[in-house]
């Protein structure tokens, strides 16, 4: 990647997530130069001739399975290489909703949705911390979901793995306090995405992808360590935290 190369640059993983190329769009917008990865060649080909349109310095793809990685820290400084070694933003988006039900028989779907959300991003975040620590600069982003914020029957696997990782890079938040590189866990609301395709989405509490994208572009500059997207979450997550037990056992939510 040689074009411009005073643009600032974003590493994208999971870039396939529509979510993701909703932030790329702003990021394409503003001229910066991006390498995106995911596991699907022929998709991030498709998303990168379409960010070159909307303006991005230069866009590069690297197709890589994010859950099957045994080396992520050499390979996340490969792709920081790709980058010319200037890593100005990374986001962490790959994820996997899975079934609930089914993860309580099988463990098999259990492991694919606790790898997904947790083990999987947790590497790749403790991989892309380490790098910002030693370039001593740059701003980590993390997408984690309400869904950490109270377990629920409808989907608490799902949900236990967002907490961790919330807890993960609320650390990795709190080690780069003293100055230097930044980290910040999105907690996103539920989003008209390919993830939520089975869903009923009408009322006000969907959201669209470029509005989440919208308050995720706005944290990556900010200093705040959790951001909840759209905002109003933080406050709806107050109240469902707060709810005693018995009640909240009462409701199907
Ligand atoms: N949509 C919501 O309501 C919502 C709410 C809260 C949080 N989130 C979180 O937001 C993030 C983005 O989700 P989304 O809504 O944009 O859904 P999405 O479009 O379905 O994106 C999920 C992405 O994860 C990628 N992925 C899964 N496993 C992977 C792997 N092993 N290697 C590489 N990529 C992998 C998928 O790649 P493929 O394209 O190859 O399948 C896909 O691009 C996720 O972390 C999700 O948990 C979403």
């Amino acid at each position: 990647m040689t074009s411009n190369v005073t643009a600032r640059t974003a590493l994208i993983l999971g870039a396939t997530s529509a979510i993701a190329e909703a932030v790329a769009r702003l990021f394409a917008a503003e001229g910066m130069r991006l390498l995106l990865v995911g596991r699907n060649a022929g998709r991030l080909q498709a998303i990168a001739s379409d960010l070159t349109v909307r303006g991005a310095a230069a866009v590069e793809t690297e197709a890589q399975d994010l859950m099957t990685q045994a080396e992520i820290h050499p390979l996340f400084d490969r792709l920081a290489a790709k980058l010319g070694g200037r890593v100005d933003y990374v986001l962490i988006c790959h994820g996997y909703l899975g079934d609930q039900a089914l993860a309580a028989r099988d463990q098999a779907e259990a492991d694919r949705i606790l790898a997904a959300n947790f083990s999987s991003a947790a590497l790749w975040t403790l991989a892309a911390a380490g790098h910002l620590r030693r370039q001593g600069y740059g701003s980590l982003v993390v997408l984690g979901s309400v869904a950490g914020d109270r377990g629920r029957r409808a989907n608490f696997v799902y949900g236990a793995a967002k907490a961790g990782i919330a807890t993960l890079c609320e650390g990795v938040a709190h080690d780069f306090a003293a100055g230097g590189p930044k980290a910040v866990v999105i907690k996103i609301g539920p989003t008209d995405t390919p993830m939520t395709a089975g869903f009923d989405k009408r009322g006000p509490l969907w959201s669209k992808p470029e509005q989440v994208a919208a308050v995720i572009r706005r944290a990556a500059d900010g200093s705040r360590p959790v951001v909840y997207a759209p905002g109003f979450w933080r406050w709806i997550m107050m109240v469902i935290r707060a709810i005693p037990a018995p009640i909240f056992n009462k409701m199907s939510i």
